[in-house]
Parts: structure tokens; sequence; C-alpha cells
């Protein structure tokens, strides 16, 4: 039987668990090994695809490839590359047949988020626009869960679960601290339009343990007064209170409260230091001093604290992939389906890309409590069990053991270099 081989990419702002989405692939190709010849993988994406940089994930032993399933990061690398459409660039396109096809490739499995779905449905097209024939399954990864359609986004889990963390133990230590010193502690998170990240802060309050906690979404226009008003009076009842802000929140005329100046390949804004903005604004105006941190990176890599669910989640859609591949799917993305939230029972579904690509999905308003700084019960339903249960890596020398691959390098074929 002509076997094709398969291709993998990582593509996008990386995540805790997306190498173990990686994992679920290439094990689950390898258990139909038969059907399926080798999984190559793009180095930085589909950049590795245009420049003939492909991976040979068979070099790796079962080991290596099972110790994905804990290690952070991207394990092939990822990249902000945008596919432009056919008609303004087929030249792109033509080098991707030309590379497939040269490498016997059938089969093409995208780990990304939005604009990654984008690229995944372009190429799930080849067939009809260009004649070329390929399977395409789009992997959803994002810490930002603002893919739509899928109940939640793999990735995201894990950051819900640092924040959620990271906020109950910083305000344990601010109330410790606020009889005397610091009075609010401002925790800027991800999510450059969705305030899904920044919305995990409030888990950190329970009715057994209730704690003052701000939220800042980027659904909500800031408002200063109202703002500082709700800072004011919750230090005044209990003496501090923690504000977790969102990267992506915005003022009344629209602009991101901390635009760093430039953008990437998409044109979005590089967002960052909202948090000292905050801080700030709250000392002058109130007084009250004040801590601040920014997640960044910290919160999409922080495999050490990730949720088992998160990572059952991620397994799961990339071994989906490769199964409906092999059932003779295209143009589809793997999708979280809830059954129910308590006990959380889920399911792995699809849906057609076309439905995906570029659309965000946002919170929703029923998520968002009446005075626009915290969250709703129904928005604590769907949160809680995405944070669910621990996962660790095994650990060595006081240090989780994170596998590096060999990452070696598929001979090239073709004699034309490309230059994307
Ligand atoms: O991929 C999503 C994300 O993590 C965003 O929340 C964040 O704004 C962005 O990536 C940062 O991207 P980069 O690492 O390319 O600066």
């Amino acid at each position: 039987m002509d076997r094709k081989n398969a291709f993998y990419a990582q593509s996008g702002g990386v995540t805790a668990v997306i190498n173990a989405s990686a994992c679920g692939v290439i094990e689950t190709a390898r258990r139909h090994a038969d059907k399926i010849g080798k999984v190559y993988a793009g180095r930085n994406g589909i950049v590795g695809a245009l420049t003939e940089d492909l991976i040979d994930t068979s070099q790796e032993s079962d080991v290596a490839i099972a110790a994905l399933r804990h290690t952070p990061g991207a394990a092939f690398g990822s990249c902000r590359y945008k596919l432009k459409g056919l008609e303004e660039n087929r030249a792109e396109y033509q080098r991707l047949i030309e590379v497939f096809r040269a490498h016997h490739i059938g089969y093409f499995f995208y780990n990304g988020g939005n604009d990654s779905a984008d690229t995944c449905h372009k190429i799930s097209q080849l067939s009809r626009t260009m004649g070329f024939p390929i399977q395409a399954i789009h992997i959803p990864k994002t810490v930002d869960n603002d893919l739509p359609v899928t109940d939640c986004c793999p990735g995201f889990g894990s950051a819900a679960k640092y924040v959620a963390l990271s906020t109950l133990e910083a305000s344990l230590d601010v109330a410790s601290m606020s009889a005397t010193s610091t009075k609010v502690f401002v925790f800027e998170v991800m999510g450059r339009h969705a305030g899904w990240i920044a919305s995990a802060g409030a888990l950190a309050s329970t009715p057994e343990r209730p704690l003052p906690i701000v939220i800042l979404f980027p659904e909500i226009p800031f408002d200063q007064r109202k703002f500082l008003a709700k800072v004011k009076t919750l230090v005044e009842r209990q003496g501090h209170c923690s504000v977790v802000v969102s990267e992506g929140v915005r003022n009344p005329e629209g602009k991101f409260l901390a635009d760093a100046g430039y953008t990437d390949a998409f044109g979005h804004t590089q967002l960052g230091g909202v948090a000292p903005v905050v801080a700030r604004m709250i000392y002058n105006e109130l007084g009250f001093r004040t801590h601040w941190a920014v997640a960044d990176y910290l919160q999409r890599s922080a495999r050490h604290v990730a949720s088992r669910t998160d990572a059952d989640h991620a397994y799961a859609v990339g071994r989906a992939a490769v199964e409906l591949a092999l059932a003779g799917e295209n143009a589809l993305m793997v999708t979280i389906e809830r059954v129910s939230d308590d006990p959380y029972r889920w399911r792995v579904g699809s849906a057609p890309l076309e439905r995906i690509a570029n659309v965000e999905k946002k919170m929703p308003e029923t998520f968002i409590g009446a005075d626009g700084f915290g969250i709703t019960e129904a928005c604590r339903r769907y949160l809680s069990p995405l944070i669910g249960g621990e996962d660790y890596p095994p650990y060595a020398g006081g240090l989780p053991c994170y596998v590096r691959l060999q990452n070696r390098p598929v001979p090239k074929l073709l004699d034309t270099p490309f230059h994307p």
C-alpha cells in the first residue's frame, strides 16, 4: 500500500501543553504505521515547509516522544507567519506543493490558534484550488481560549490554572503586608481581545476562602473612575485587594492601555506593560502602596503546574486529528465538547475550518459580573473543571525532566532554495 507521509507543525504563541498534542499525533501515527508513513515536523511551523526544513520525527525514540507530553515550549519551533491568499502569492502555494510532493506528504496537521486555522484552511483547499491532493486537519491550541465552536482550547486550562494559583498566592502575601505596607497587587495576564485568562484570576476566591479580587476584562472599556472607586472600597473594607488585568484592556476610545508600539506579521499590536500603568494610577490617585507583576511567558510555559484536564485535552486533539485524517476527512478542526460540568465530562468532536478561521470567541456577557469587575457563577462552572487535576512532570535534581529532541533534518530533495 502507498503510505503517505504526514506533516505536523506548531504555530503561534506556544503553550505548556502544545507538545502533548505533538505526542498525540506522533504516537497515533506510529500505531497506524500500516497507513501513515513518517511524521515530518516543520521546523518553525509552516516556514519549515516553505524552506524544506523538515524534521524526521521517526529518528526519535518512543521514550523521547512520550516525554513530549510533559515538556513545555514548542519542540519543533513555532512561527508567526501569515500565508497570504492564493491570488496574492501563488508562488508560496506552488512551493508548498513542490515540497509536499517531493516528500510524499498527504496529511497536514497544523497546531495553532485563529491565524493558524486560517493557514490550515488554505492548505485544506489545495486539492480544489491547485489540484494537489492533501488532507488538512487543524489541532486547536491557544492560551487565549478564543477559538470558536470548541468548548475550550488546549493550553488555556494550564494558563488559567497558573493565573488562579498566582492570584491566590500573591493575595495571601499582600494580605499579610497590608496593615503597614502594600495594599494592592496588580497582576497582568495575556488575552489581547478576550478576557478568558483574566477571568481565571477570580477562581482564587472561593466561598470558603473569599478574597478581594478585581478583574479588568478587554471586553469592558476601562472606566478609571469606577475602577478606582472599586479598589478604594475593597481596601477600606478588607485592607487589601488584587487586580488581575488583561493585557488587552482598552480605554473608552478603544486604545490599548499597554500598546508597546509595534506589530507582528499579522498586524497585531505587541502588548505588555499595563500592570505598571494601573499600579501607578492606584498609587497616584488613592495613595495605596502597590506591587505589580507581568505574567507574560511564565503563564503559557508553566508546565510544572499544568492542569491535568488541559494536558488530557491536548493529547486527545492530537490523536483525534490523525484519526480524522485516516477516516478520509479534510478541512476540519478537532474540538472539545463538554458533556457535563460536574462531574466534568467531555469528548472530542470536529467542526469545519471555514467556521473557525479568523473568528475570535470573546467572553459572553453572562460570564461577566454586573459591575464588570468579576465573574458570574456560570463562568465559574465553566472555568473550574478546566484547571482541574495535576499532571506533574517527573523531576530530577529539583527540576522537571523536560526532553530535548534531536530534531534531525530530513535530507533536502529540492535544489531550489526558497526565502519566505
Ligand atoms: O498566542 C497568544 C498569545 O500568547 C497572546 O495572548 C499574546 O498577546 C501573544 O501570544 C504574544 O505573542 P508573541 O510571543 O508572538 O509576542
